[in-house]
């Protein structure tokens, strides 16, 4: 079984970096392989509602490094989406991806994994209702089973890693898949 996490903060070593790995290790415990994709690290073009997936194979027509993360999500059992709250959403790149997740609408490849959200904040749970919200509407859409969320108050880059709970929280998350 293989979790797939795809963290969406430009800060490696941050606060979702950190809270991220935590899921990971708590899922390798439970005998799952694990990879994590720094979506920074990657291309990835804008949608732009051309609807070419709706139609032929179902795929993406845009040429970039999209198509590797299409490939890792569609082997993965479990997909980790980490992303910091930037202005009550997700980061940008984070929305990036999402929006480009369209095929899978089409495709059906994302059909019955399931998922689980990582999101610190410097205002805490408080500020990420419409994070929240946003996935676990398209994990709906998408026939994905949302398995649970850790929040956390954080602002400074790693200050995550002093808040034990949330440490805690996080591991038995990726202990419970
Ligand atoms: C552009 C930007 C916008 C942000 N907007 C919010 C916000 O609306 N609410 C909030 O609580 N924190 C906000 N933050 C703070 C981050 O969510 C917080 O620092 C988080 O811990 C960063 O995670 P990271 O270390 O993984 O990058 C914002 C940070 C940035 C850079």
């Amino acid at each position: 079984m293989k979790v797939l996490a795809l963290v969406g903060s430009p800060r490696k070593g941050g606060n979702t970096d950190i809270l991220v790995n935590q899921v990971l290790e708590g899922a390798q415990t439970k005998g799952y392989t694990t990879d994590k994709l720094y979506l920074y690290d990657y291309t990835i073009s804008l949608c732009v509602d051309c609807r070419q997936c709706k139609k032929g194979d179902r795929v993406c027509c845009l040429n970039d490094e999209m198509e590797l993360i299409y490939s890792k999500m569609e082997e993965a059992d479990v997909i980790v989406f980490g992303t910091p709250v930037y202005w009550y959403g997700p980061s940008a790149k984070m929305k990036m991806l999402m929006d480009r997740m369209r095929p899978f609408v089409e495709n059906k490849k994302v059909k019955g994994k399931r998922a689980v959200l990582v999101i610190p904040a410097a205002e805490g749970k408080g500020a990420c209702g419409p994070t929240a919200e946003m996935f676990r509407l398209s994990f709906l859409y998408l026939d994905v089973e949302f398995v649970g969320t850790v929040y956390a108050e954080a602002y400074d880059k790693a200050e995550v890693s002093t808040h034990p709970k949330e440490l805690r929280a996080a591991y038995e998350l990726g202990c419970s898949f």
